[in-house]
């Protein structure tokens, strides 16, 4: 990794005293939690699914990173919803996305990305996965980690979405564990800090524990294969349920000793209309602490009738009642449960791959993966000529691009932007009632120390873990005139908050 080199220390420091915009805290894996940056809190996803232009990810080959407007709108409106993560399915790795990754990071919104989209080329498809798996696939693949690793408010990457189900070859698994091996392999080699990747599991109750456990296990002669989270999508909690009826008590059982984070990449069943989203409290309560939280499919209104907001024209919008139930749910959510991390959470281990984890006979069971294509080495080694890559901007318009109708056709005035400070991300309630929690100034100093320290300790999930962190602290320290400063904000920003427990 190499924010554990010294010049890598230096330079993420020199880009970010360069920026001016706000920046979330980069957030890493530990065990089976997300954990934030420098404050060590635990990180639970409450988050939208958002492809606009399209129904389902696959059939729709539009890049919603791609238009500032379109993103600033929103932005607000997801920020005031009190969203902290959107899933994007489809992006083009040519296209800018630096105006849209940074309204999304001012309002303290993470993205979790797919790297696969529908076009030929862009997939790996599951009837004959070897087909697809070349090194012009991975090209692309490579591409969209260029174009999106930059931003300190990516969260992680999908190296596949649902590849395996009913129609998928035998061998699909393994072909997942490739895609992932090279993804992380590219990262180790060419990004300055660690980036998690995982997979989104279809709704096909068969497969998913053997799926969650082929993709999860530990591969001695191919530890960068693992996954880094599990997202599954789940429909199962319709209009009134309970944990127990629902099935999620199921989900629990199945997952309570996972060592890698486990969330739903999308929920949100329709067959009751409008959806109240009562499974909310349930999913982000006690008895499912050991989720890290979900996505509700979906943002945009389309075919599928699966929308929080109908968007009529680029310019207007109007909330659907689903919205408004999603805000009141997500208004009872108990932030201190959802941030406190859990020792026992942190330090699970995965256990090694064994076929004795595998429980369908026909899910495949060997982890001989495939081989990577010629010249796939070399790219990873070199990284790719002249890629494509994101750059944070900083975020001065904040005005509200349409005119947004409530549900009941009412307008509503006076929708902008929160740009949050970087020690926060978004959520419930916060965006109303805004007021930064670091002083005025300190603000890119700290972000450049949370910036080391979250390379450090995700660093910290491989056995290396203490010798590396130090050594990235020290480069921190030891980069000239800026860093030090980096490190005395920091300080005195955590005295600041000492200071504020004594007087409670
Ligand atoms: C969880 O781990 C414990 C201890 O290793 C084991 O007894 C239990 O069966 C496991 N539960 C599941 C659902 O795998
Ligand atoms: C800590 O995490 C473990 C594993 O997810 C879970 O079984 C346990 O209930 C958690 N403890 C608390 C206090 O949340
Ligand atoms: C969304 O808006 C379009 C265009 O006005 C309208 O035809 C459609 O019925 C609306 N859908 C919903 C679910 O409100
Ligand atoms: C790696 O280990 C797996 C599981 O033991 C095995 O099936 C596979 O052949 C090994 N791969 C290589 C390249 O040695």
């Amino acid at each position: 990794m190499k924010t554990t080199s010294v010049s890598g220390a230096t330079l993420a420091a020199a880009s970010l005293f360069s920026s001016f915009a706000a920046a979330v805290q980069p957030l890493t894996v530990q065990g089976s939690n997300f954990i934030t940056g420098s404050s060590k809190n635990r990180f639970s996803i409450v988050g939208v699914d958002y492809q606009p232009g399209g129904s389902s990810g696959v059939s729709d080959t539009s890049d919603p990173l791609s238009d500032g407007d379109a993103c600033l709108r929103d932005a607000i409106l997801m920020q005031r919803l009190g969203v902290n993560t959107i899933r994007v399915y489809n992006l083009i790795a040519d296209l800018n996305h630096d105006e849209c990754a940074s309204v999304f990071n001012a309002a303290g919104i993470y993205m979790l990305l797919d790297v696969n989209n529908g076009n030929y080329g862009s997939y790996i498809d599951r009837t004959a996965p070897w087909t697809t798996y070349t090194s012009d696939y991975l090209t692309h693949v490579f591409s969209i980690i260029e174009a999106f690793a930059p931003y300190p408010n990516l969260l992680g990457f999908f190296s596949g979405n649902e590849i395996i189900n009913e129609e998928s070859a035998r061998m699909a698994p393994a072909y997942i564990r490739a895609v992932t091996r090279d993804m992380k392999d590219y990262i180790a080699k060419n990004v300055d800090r660690e980036i998690g990747v995982g997979y989104s599991a279809a709704d096909v109750a068969s497969s998913l524990s053997d799926t969650w456990e082929y993709l999860g296990c530990e591969l001695s002669n191919s530890t960068s294969s693992k996954i880094d989270f599990f997202g599954l999508n789940d429909y199962e909690w319709c209009g009134d349920s309970t944990f127990e009826q629902s099935g999620y008590n199921k989900l629990v059982d199945q997952f309570g000793n996972t060592s890698i984070p486990v969330f739903f990449s999308e929920y949100g069943c329709n067959l009751v209309k409008p959806r109240t989203f009562t499974n909310v409290p349930v999913l982000y309560g006690e008895e499912m602490s050991v989720m890290s939280g979900g996505l509700v499919y979906e943002y945009t209104q389309g075919e599928n009738d699966y929308g929080l907001v109908n968007i009529t024209s680029a310019d207007e919008v109007h909330l659907r009642e689903d919205y408004n139930y999603l805000a009141t749910q997500y208004a009872k959510l108990d932030e201190n449960l959802l941030t406190s991390a859990n020792s026992t959470a942190t330090g699970r281990k995965a256990p090694a791959c064994d076929p004795s984890l595998i429980t369908e006979s026909t899910f495949y069971n060997s982890w001989n993966l495939p081989a990577r294509p010629d010249g796939v080495d070399d790219m990873i080694n070199n990284g790719l000529s002249k890629p494509n890559q994101g750059k944070t901007v900083s975020v001065t318009n904040t005005a509200m691009p349409a005119t947004v109708y409530d549900y009941n056709g009412q307008q509503i005035n006076d929708l902008e932007l929160t740009v949050l400070d970087e020690q926060d991300s978004n959520r419930p309630g916060l965006a109303g009632n805004y007021t930064p929690s670091t002083p005025t100034g300190t603000a890119s100093a700290t972000g450049s120390q949370s910036s080391s320290t979250g390379g450090s300790s995700s660093a910290s999930r491989t056995s290396s873990g203490s010798a590396t962190a130090t050594g990235s602290q020290a480069a921190a320290t030891s980069s000239g005139a800026a860093s030090s400063m980096v490190v005395s904000s920091g300080a005195a920003t955590f005295g600041a908050f000492l200071a504020s427990l004594l007087f409670l």
